[in-house]
């Protein structure tokens, strides 16, 4: 059956940058001679000296190496702050609304320089200089990005830790990227409740867990008081009472470190993905500029967590390298209630929203309720990122946010290619819901089996990208053979998305999910191995094994199986205790939905856990559990079925 298709509304496609020819066209010069169009589209951020180099990648086994603009010098700081001060000095560039309904903030770019370049200052003065890293676990409020910025500024790598992270998270991501400082609230505030930051990093850095940290910077967001450690711990505000706003930009090579952010995969510890400086600004800032169709006075919100990747591209550098005034949102889209995001889009008169399906069926959930006590006619074009969004959310999303006037940018992407990959550019193709359709410029998709031969067609595969693009992951923190072995050695000489896709017969992209053991709960990533490795940290579990399911509302819920060391009773307080565990060795995002407990698990003779057949029987689905006749002990699979909980 033919999808259901829809036109770029006419007052969007009218005045869009792209038009179907022109993306055409672009797309394909794009493919044809990458190193002339990018040596182009370079020239959109503002180099200290200019690069001769362009494009020197290679994904070769053994020798992945990916460098652009390798020998022109810049500031990604420069480029979101310093270079608006000309012309648009008076603008806004943050907009905050706050938790509560009625606290809010605007901060032009000359207060975002002068914020910034103090902040710097103050960091330079605990001893902070190129190349050190930097911890930041804030809540969204407009120091989040000047704590980024002015990392940038000085040439220090910034590592932004999502703040609904647990102390046990926090000290393995400080701990892996050798922290210096790390750099905190006393208190964060979502949906009405306070977020305990600065006892979280206290724990986190307790019994000299993390000896890199000389200093932590608090900021006095809420009225609690905490105790501060001497000399550990500084009053954000003390730091840069004596400190000027006159702080030159370092000058940085295009590859050298802006940021890691860590992020799950299917094995082991979560990884350190490492983005450099050029490239990245150049990929983040022109596909903010494309997805989002951006005019001189929009205003723009991106209603993601600075804690991941969308809101370092798209609440931080893309919008603000571009101008943009960019909004950044305390709270959640349903507090005081769902019609909140209606209202904030009335008040600060947003063109542009950019959110994720898991937000848009949290809303839906309530029928038409969100789209009470506003009218929206302001928006112009929405967005949607994190996971796939099913056609019943897109077309609510569209009628009921949308006013079924603006066009949904489903944008695929990921913390690794730094910036959008796939997705409906306005006003370059129709939409389709459920489909993010067509590549961005330089972007080689394809589509392999499993074998990794090509697949040609309308089919369906595992999802790769030929050759590189500005924005991609240069490496994982300390670990380039683990860079190489995660996204480079599935396939050869290709980068592996670890995502599965289907090409209808119009060549548009569908993504339908993680082909790996990476969950997305509620557009979270979360690795399996991770969850599991905080349950075998409790004394009363021998052995975990955890598998996704589809979610109503989250996507993907999680459920586990737990087989409890001998002679501990398997009881539903022990299940109740183990969901707070998780809760609190990882974070509240990995909670449980079920706890089966499993007297054993489905192994082959050799000891593998069967995952598949696991995940079988978390989706209800055990009725086809394909080929189990290497299970080592059958009989165990009967009794799980038996006592499956997801009914
Ligand atoms: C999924 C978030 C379908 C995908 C930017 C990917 C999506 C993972 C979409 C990356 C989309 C993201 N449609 N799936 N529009 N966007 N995903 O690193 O599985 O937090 O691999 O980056 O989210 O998640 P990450």
């Amino acid at each position: 059956m033919a999808a259901k298709t829809y036109a770029m509304p006419t007052a969007v496609a009218e005045h869009a940058r792209l038009s179907p020819a022109s993306y055409q066209e672009k797309y394909a010069a794009s493919i044809a001679d990458p190193e002339a169009f990018w040596r182009e589209e370079g020239k959109r951020i503002n180099w200290f000296s200019p690069y001769s180099k362009v494009k020197e990648t290679s994904y070769a086994p053994g020798n992945v190496n990916i460098r652009w603009f390798s020998d022109g010098t810049l500031n990604a700081c420069y480029n979101c702050v310093d270079r608006h001060l000309p012309k648009r000095a008076d603008k806004t560039a943050i907009i905050w609304e706050g938790d509560e309904v009625d606290v809010q903030k605007h901060v032009t770019f000359r207060e975002l320089h002068e914020h910034v370049a103090r902040f710097a200052n103050g960091l330079k003065k605990l001893g902070v200089g190129k190349g050190d890293r930097v911890a930041i676990y804030m809540p969204m409020v407009p120091e989040a990005a000047y704590a980024m910025l002015a990392c940038a500024r000085i040439g220090a790598v910034h590592s932004v830790i999502f703040g609904g992270f647990s102390p046990n998270a926090i000290a393995d991501r400080v701990n892996d990227c050798e922290a210096k400082v790390v750099i905190t609230a006393n208190e964060g505030r979502r949906g009405g409740k306070a977020v305990p930051l600065k006892p979280n990093v206290d724990k986190a850095l307790s019994k000299g867990a993390c000896p890199t940290v000389d200093h932590v910077v608090i900021l006095k967001h809420t009225d609690t008081d905490y105790e501060l450690e001497a000399p550990r711990d500084v009053w954000w505000h003390e730091l840069i009472g004596d400190c000027d706003t006159d702080c030159s930009p370092e000058v940085m090579n295009a590859e050298d470190p802006l940021f890691i952010l860590y992020t799950s995969g299917s094995t082991g510890k979560p990884k350190g993905v490492v983005h450099t400086t050029g490239g990245y600004m150049v990929y983040a800032s022109m596909t903010h500029e494309y997805a989002f169709d951006i005019r001189e006075d929009d205003v723009y919100w991106c209603a993601a967590d600075v804690g991941w990747i969308t809101g370092h591209s798209y609440i931080v550098y893309g919008p603000l390298a571009n101008g943009t005034t960019t909004l950044m949102f305390e709270g959640v889209p349903t507090y005081p209630d769902v019609s909140r995001i209606g209202k904030v889009v009335d008040k600060h008169q947003v063109n542009i929203l950019y959110t994720a399906p898991t937000a848009i069926r949290a809303l839906m959930a309530k029928g038409t309720a969100a789209a009470k006590g506003s009218t929206r006619e302001s928006l112009r074009i929405l967005g949607s990122v994190g996971e796939p969004i099913n056609p019943e959310a897109w077309e609510w999303y569209y009628n009921h946010i949308g006013n079924s006037q603006c066009p949904v940018i489903d944008t695929f992407w990921q913390t690794e290619t730094g910036g959008i990959l796939i997705a409906p550019f306005p006003a370059a193709t129709d939409m389709k819901p459920g489909s993010a359709m067509l590549p961005f410029f330089g972007i080689k998709p394809k589509l392999v089996d499993n074998e990794g031969h090509p697949l040609e067609g309308a089919t369906e595969g595992n999802l790769i990208i030929e050759d590189s693009w500005p924005g991609q992951a240069r490496t994982l923190w300390g670990d380039h053979e683990r860079f190489e072995q995660t996204y480079f050695s599935t396939y050869k000489n290709v980068y592996f998305t670890g995502d599965g896709a289907r090409r209808d017969e119009d060549g548009h992209f569908w993504i339908t999910g993680r082909v790996d053991d990476v969950l997305n709960v509620s557009g979270h990533r979360l690795g399996t191995a991770e969850i599991e490795s905080a349950l075998v940290a409790h004394e009363v579990v021998a052995e975990a094994a955890v598998v996704g399911y589809p979610h109503d509302l989250k996507g993907q819920g999680i459920y586990v199986y737990v087989t409890v060391v001998d002679g501990v009773n398997a009881t539903d307080e022990l299940r109740v205790e183990l969901v707070k565990w998780v809760r609190s060795e990882l974070s509240p995002i990995a909670t449980p939905d079920f706890i089966q407990w499993a007297p054993g698990l489905p192994k082959t003779r050799s000891g593998k856990i069967m995952r598949r057949i696991l995940r079988k029987i978390a989706c209800n689905e055990h009725s086809n559990l394909g080929d189990t006749s290497t299970l080592a002990d059958p009989s165990v699979v009967d009794s799980l079925i038996e006592n499956r909980l997801n009914r």
